[in-house]
């Protein structure tokens, strides 16, 4: 199957990598977990912080009764007041958690989302969204994701991801339209026949896997295939990542690589990073008005 475009962001393109490193357009900045430097991850809090992002990427599993929710982890312990797995518990359960109160108290109430509020939020903002499927699925659960984004309209304003290549088949199969990228935490021996052969537009490795082979870049993006490595925070590494030519960067610090970047455009001289001053309370009133 030839690769789609990955039409979400226009200079992902083959072009794009014949151009001198100084003429090439910024890599577009994807917030990971939400704008997790500043709200709690994975909540509608962080979603709604993620203004400055070009896309946001939020991850997807599902409760024991079948509801799917954005959370990162298996088990609820590290980011609600909650316990155990996600796949164990019924989502009258995991309606009431708190996924707050452990980033700070500025966020308490905050909900574990289901993917249905998530998805409503984001097509309101006019986000753009990465959504990762978490772990392996079963094709019924990619059926519902696949199911819960046409009917919000985000089908095309998605590119679903995952390091799961079942599930990323499933949801070729499901919805031939939505754009997909594989998600891989060392490179394949053949990245543009691996990714050539599940039909993604895109190929998202560890950055630590890439680094040492940058010219992969150049033979993804030859093959029309975009390349977004995660998960990356510090300006050193944004500035090789920008000389290897990469077409996206997923980041916890989305607001400070999107002024990095406009710095690096307007200045020949090292850019100065701005941090992101706290916004919590400002995005927990965004999130609760959508
Ligand atoms: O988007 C890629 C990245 O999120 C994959 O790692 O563990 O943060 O979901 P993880
Ligand atoms: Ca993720």
């Amino acid at each position: 199957m030839a690769p789609a475009q990955l039409t979400v962001a226009p200079q992902f393109a083959p072009a794009v990598v014949a151009a001198p490193p100084a003429d090439r357009p910024a890599p577009r900045v994807i917030a990971h977990r939400g704008q997790s430097s500043l709200a709690p991850e994975n909540t509608l809090a962080a979603i709604a912080a993620a203004s400055s992002a070009d896309l946001v990427e939020i991850d997807v599993d599902t409760s024991a009764d079948g509801v799917p929710y954005v959370l990162h982890d298996a088990t609820l312990d590290r980011t609600t007041d909650g316990t155990g797995a996600l796949r164990e518990h019924v989502s009258h359960h995991v309606d009431g958690l708190d996924a707050g109160s452990w980033f700070s108290p500025a966020f308490a109430g905050q909900r574990v989302p289901r993917l249905t509020a998530a998805l409503r939020l984001s097509a309101a903002r006019g986000a753009r969204l990465l959504l990762e499927v978490k772990r392996p699925q079963t094709r019924a659960a990619v059926a519902r994701y696949v199911a819960e984004l046409r009917e919000a309209g985000m089908l095309d304003r998605t590119v679903l991801q995952s390091f799961d290549e079942d599930t990323l088949i499933h949801a070729r199969d499901l919805a031939p339209e939505l754009r997909l990228a594989l998600l891989r935490r060392t490179l394949d021996a053949d990245p543009v026949a691996v990714a050539r052969e599940l039909g993604v537009v895109a190929y998202n490795p560890d950055w630590d896997a890439l680094a040492p082979r940058p010219d992969v870049v150049g033979d993804l993006q030859a093959a029309g295939l975009a390349v977004v490595p995660w998960t990356v925070d510090d300006p050193a590494a944004w500035t090789t990542m920008r000389a290897a030519g990469v077409d996206g960067i997923i980041t916890n610090r989305a607001g400070e690589l999107a002024r990095w970047n406009a710095a690096v455009a307007t200045s020949s001289a090292a850019p100065t990073l701005v941090p992101d001053a706290g916004l919590g309370p400002a995005a927990v009133r965004v999130a609760a008005a959508a």
